[in-house]
């Protein structure tokens, strides 16, 4: 077997622009170099003058960020600094998520999946090698498709069956540097599968398969480069594969459910978000929550245990207006009765007062959780009544327990008040509920500003009874 194998850059690949016919540009340089295709050539191909040729070009200046990406760039922002590296601009990540299937990792830098199932960093969106400041270049939709239309072209104009690879430079976990890897392919098979073949001390080989095409992209980068080398397209002659008709970069992506690190990241972090998620008292960010982040959220606390799939939660939402005013202050007035009647001090009753007006008006979101008693299963024995209203409570407060993960999640922070309990009359007359509805929390949501340390947790030995 011969060992030598070549790996060419093509000089003159001009600058590319949207429409240009890459196949062509490729053909014309080998041309140009004395070179021409020959049966069992690859050609690899940087990502960025297929993207350029099929126009993903966005200026970020026409990218409108949602809610969630400034939610996003605030958090990262720090995190970028820490690192010194660049940080993102909303529109940046806003790209990024529109262009991800879903984000994996936002912290210093945006780990994802692309809609084309690459994990990647910042969606392989790229700011350098285009023209403009603010333009970036996405990865082609179907690079695939990208690389069996140049190897056609390359069949058609010189009878050569070529392998074609499309290439980008991507990190790597757990090792620095960026490598070159395949994100398209024709041609050539993505692996080699060595299973089954022998060693070196004639042992069967049981799970060896080899990248193949990852390998050749990452040859074919040692002559591109990353900078201004400006050597998009290299020709590798020599290596022996055997041509397919049908390739597919699906191959070469590991299955989420065989890929130990994904399941492991969000075990942890599942377990992590229940731990972290604080009762928040403070001021809360003047920042304003979209309507449906909270109907996400509430569409989340549906999936809370209740007894006898009764769902008996009744969520109201009290937006920042004169409804929510009234009912406060309809609460106080019944707050200060009780007060004075405990023989509180003028002062005494003033302040707590006025901390409940701050909490409950000035929240961004109010949501008042009530129990529905029309849905309780209703016996002619008082324990078993009232059995089933205590697990009526006890439904609604694992509906509650999820609402408040989920706006964890979302990076919301809420806090349970149990002042409803004490005017239940008030509030179903000013909110004019169903007189089955029975008030039981409020929850004040909003964008944190401060983070809150956990209040101690009682030790396990203390809450695991043993005889
Ligand atoms: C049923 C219930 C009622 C609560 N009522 C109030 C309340 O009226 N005022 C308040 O400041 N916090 C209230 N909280 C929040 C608790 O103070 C808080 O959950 C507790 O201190 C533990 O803190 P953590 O949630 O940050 O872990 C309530 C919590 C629950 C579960």
């Amino acid at each position: 077997m011969d060992q030598k194998i070549q790996i060419i850059g093509l000089r003159g690949i001009p600058l590319v622009k949207p429409g240009d016919d890459i196949a062509k540009i490729i053909l014309e340089a080998l041309k140009n170099d004395n070179l021409t295709l020959e049966n069992g050539d690859i050609i690899v191909i940087a990502q960025s003058i297929i993207s350029k040729s099929i126009g993903r070009i966005k200026d970020l200046k026409e990218i409108k960020p949602s809610e969630e990406a400034y939610h996003l760039y605030e958090k990262m922002e720090p995190l970028c600094k820490d690192f010194e590296l660049p940080i993102k601009s909303p529109e940046l990540i806003q790209a990024i998520l529109d262009e991800s299937r879903e984000i994996l990792k936002a912290e210093h830098v945006m780990i994802v999946e692309t809609k084309q199932g690459f994990v990647c960093a910042n969606a392989g969106i790229d700011k350098s090698n285009v023209e403009g400041e603010s333009n970036i270049t996405f990865l082609p939709e179907n690079s695939d498709f990208e690389a069996i239309k140049i190897h056609n072209t390359f069949y058609g104009q010189t009878g050569s069956h070529v392998g074609v690879i499309i290439s980008d430079s991507f990190g790597r976990a757990f090792r620095v540097g960026a490598v070159g890897v395949a994100i398209g392919v024709a041609g050539i098979n993505p692996i080699l599968d060595k299973r089954g073949s022998l060693d070196l001390y004639g042992k069967e080989l049981k799970t060896t398969i080899v990248g193949q095409i990852d390998n050749l992209a990452s040859a074919a980068q040692l002559i591109m480069g990353e900078s201004n080398e400006g050597i998009p397209v290299v020709l590798i002659r020599g290596y022996k594969f055997d041509f397919v008709k049908s390739s597919n970069i699906n191959q070469i992506l590991r299955k989420k459910e065989s890929d130990l690190f994904r399941l492991e990241n969000k075990k942890d972090e599942f377990l992590g978000l229940l731990k972290s998620r604080r009762s928040y008292k403070l001021k809360f960010s003047e920042k304003k929550i979209e309507k449906k982040v909270i109907m996400q959220c509430i569409e989340i606390a549906r999936w809370a245990p209740s007894a006898h799939n009764g769902q008996f939660w009744r969520y109201i939402l009290l937006e920042k207006d004169k409804l929510r005013y009234e009912l406060i202050e309809n609460m106080n007035n019944k707050l200060k009765e009780d007060l004075t009647r405990d023989g509180k001090s003028e002062q005494e009753i003033k302040e707590k007062v006025s901390k409940t007006k701050k909490n409950f008006i000035k929240s961004p979101y109010l949501i008042l959780l009530c129990l529905d008693k029309n849905d309780l299963y209703h016996f002619n024995d008082l324990e078993r009544d009232q059995n089933e209203y205590i697990m009526g409570i006890q439904s609604i407060s694992a509906s509650a327990t999820y609402l408040q993960l989920a706006f964890e999640a979302l990076g919301l922070a809420s806090c349970w008040y149990c002042a409803p309990l004490f005017t239940k009359e008030i509030i179903t007359d000013t909110l004019n509920l169903p007189s089955s509805y029975v008030p039981m929390a409020f929850f004040t949501v909003g964008y944190p500003l401060q983070e809150v340390k956990a209040p101690k947790r009682r030790p396990l030995n203390e809450i695991i009874y043993k005889n």
